[in-house]
């Protein structure tokens, strides 16, 4: 459904991406690993139109998005969820969901989106008329997956969505994650989180130095001790540490 091929790109003058490849099957759940400063969200952003790719070709459903705006690549039917940040405070829990909307200018579509945004998130029809400043970091992120949900897309794009958040909530949004999954959404998800990410996934993805170093089935990556070494920075005894956090 998505094929990333080569894809390099970056800031200004300097290079990030330096040829990354990956693909998503429909209906797969693939989660892309790496440390701090990979170049992890700058591919998600590429792939959503948030930014221009240098070069490379980036497929979606069967045709070309590189290089295409951002809004026609969430019509198409792709959405990135960022992490957390792009809730207005200053509106209220509804009005940010009917924003995710925008691109389908069909009372009905928002209606339908409303309905399964407070199905999958109870807690956010309760604070509907509530500004979204007064939510939980967790209630945050649960408002951006829903309001990503609102365009009805094919394949969502998240970037962390375990965050920041406390180990119960992070349980909670794997779950509703899971949920959405199995009612049909491809999900390429990047996470620091990674035993979360590798159980939820059934593909992964290890991004070093702008490239694809390591990919494979999620059950062997868990395995595969390499890889848990060379996605974290830090020391061996670090690195356990944050392994072991999850359990
Ligand atoms: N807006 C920006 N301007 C300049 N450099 C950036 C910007 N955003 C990210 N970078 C740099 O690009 C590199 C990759 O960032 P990013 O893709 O956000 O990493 P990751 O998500 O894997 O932590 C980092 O070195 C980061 O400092
Ligand atoms: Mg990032």
């Amino acid at each position: 459904m998505l094929r990333v091929e080569n894809a390099t790109g970056g800031y200004g003058s300097v290079q990030i991406l330096n040829g990354a490849n990956l693909s998503v099957e429909r209906g797969q759940i693939a989660t892309l690993l790496g440390g701090n400063g990979t170049g992890k969200s700058t591919l998600l952003k590429i792939i959503s139109g948030l930014m221009k790719p240098w070069s490379g070709t980036i497929t979606f459903d069967g045709q070309r998005i590189d290089g295409m705006r951002s809004d026609s690549i969430v019509r198409l039917g792709l959405v990135q969820v960022t992490q957390g940040k792009e809730a207005f405070p200053g509106m209220t829990v509804e009005e940010n969901l009917r924003l995710g909307a925008f691109v389908r200018h069909d009372r009905a579509v928002v209606a339908r989106g409303l309905e399964r945004a407070f199905e999958y998130f109870p807690i956010l029809k309760t604070k509907r008329r509530q500004l979204a400043a007064t939510l939980s970091g967790g209630q945050l992120q649960m408002l951006c997956i829903a309001r990503g949900l609102m365009s009805e897309p094919k394949m969502m794009l998240l970037d962390e969505p375990s965050a920041a958040l406390a180990p119960q909530v992070v349980l909670d949004i794997f779950r509703i994650i899971s949920r959405i999954c199995r009612d049909g959404m491809t999900l390429l998800m990047v996470e620091q989180n990674v035993r979360m990410a590798l159980l939820l996934a059934s593909y992964g993805y290890v991004i070093k130095d702008g490239v694809i170093k390591i990919e494979g089935p999620a059950d062997a990556l868990m395995k595969d001790v390499n890889v848990k070494l060379s996605y974290l920075g830090g020391t061996v005894a670090e690195q356990e540490k944050q392994l072991n956090l999850n359990h």
